[in-house]
């Protein structure tokens, strides 16, 4: 199934906090319901976050009855901003909100309102599935039979809307009919990689192994990688923001000799910033401290240590060999190639 859709005026979505033990679907009634889905991560992911904050503002038009068009406007305006208020890192989710909030706010009637917003929504989740598939087929052309590539966080379906942008376009070279063996980075501290992507990887019988984040030397070291590719947050002028972790592949990556990819939408970027504008996500002390969300209350660290979580790290653009998007791939220099390539 989709990781997010809609269904009687509610959102569906896979709750990603219980995977891989149980699959289960995690319906939003209202917008508050959506926020704390998307604090707690039960949806994550920079392009399912797009889709979510675009379902959001029109789930926003459909939780209550109102009486006049002012009333409704008024009240999306208000749930557009708490779900800005959610995440700050992934700007796919501004993109998302901004763009049903834009297209609700030209209805003239209550039912026009509604109506528009939960059309943009739609075409916002179904743009992202094809949109994936074209990146997937673009960069595959950057993998071969046999090659062996590292990887972090989740960049699958459950990232997205479905197929996924770096997980997918590895499922597009395996769709090709070449010879795939993916390493996965556990992803500290919520393990994305170990929940998730070796969930996703083995449904679809990928050869996938699971690592700790701290392994990513060794491996490059001993060859068991030719290639690493993640997917993004968001890119600006000098740096790629995704998954803590990101960072330091990119560094050993270059030290070894090996490409290093990103795989993004367009809407990832955001070519009017620089890396001092963005605001990175720091999260609470007690994702580290204990065992991980899933295992409950054990103390891993002394409950009052100091603590340092930040979600995402941004790596600098020179330590990435090229950018796949749904519009092709882009290779260095980015200043020059990233705003022709995408109509910057
Ligand atoms: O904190 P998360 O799980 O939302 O972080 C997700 C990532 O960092 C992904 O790599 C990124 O959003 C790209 S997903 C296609």
């Amino acid at each position: 199934m989709r990781t997010i859709l809609w269904e009687n005026n509610t959102i569906k979505l896979i709750d990603q906090r219980k995977l891989p033990d149980t699959f289960e679907v995690l319906e939003c009634k209202n917008v508050v319901e959506l926020g704390e889905a998307i604090k707690t991560l039960a949806v994550r992911g920079a392009p399912a976050l797009e889709a979510a904050g675009g379902y959001g503002v029109a789930l926003a038009a459909f939780e209550r009855d109102f009486t006049s068009v002012e009333e409704i406007k008024e009240y999306i305006k208000k749930g557009a901003e708490y779900l800005a208020s959610t995440r700050p890192t992934a700007v796919n989710l501004f993109v998302g909100i901004e763009r049903v909030l834009k297209e609700a706010l030209k209805g003239e009637r209550v039912e026009e309102v509604r109506e528009l917003a939960l059309k943009e929504a739609q075409r916002i989740a179904d743009e992202d599935v094809e949109r994936n598939r074209k990146m997937g087929k673009i960069g595959a052309e950057l993998f071969e039979d046999g090659d062996s590539i590292l990887t972090i966080c989740n960049t699958g379906s459950l990232a997205t809307v479905y197929w996924g942008t770096a997980l997918g376009v590895i499922r597009s070279a395996v769709e090709e009919g070449k010879k795939i063996r993916v390493y996965a980075c556990e992803t500290r501290p919520l393990n994305q990689g170990s929940r998730l992507t070796t969930w996703e990887l083995m449904q679809d019988g990928i050869d996938v192994t699971l690592i700790t984040d701290s392994m990513a030397g060794i491996v490059m070291q001993k060859g068991m990688v030719n290639k690493v590719i993640a997917g993004a947050d968001r890119i600006v002028r000098d740096a790629v923001f995704n998954k803590i972790g990101t960072y330091t592949l990119a560094v050993l990556a270059k030290h070894h000799g090996i490409p290093f990819y990103i795989a993004a939408p367009k809407t990832t970027f955001d070519w009017s910033k620089k890396a001092d504008d963005v605001k990175i996500e720091e999260r609470s002390r007690e994702e580290i401290i204990y065992c991980n969300v899933k295992c409950g209350k054990t103390l891993m660290a002394p409950q009052d240590v100091k603590v340092y979580n930040p979600a995402f790290d941004p790596t600098p653009l020179e330590l990435v060999s090229a950018i796949i998007t749904e519009y092709g791939i882009i290779h260095p220099p980015y200043d020059r190639n990233v705003p022709e390539i995408l109509k910057l």
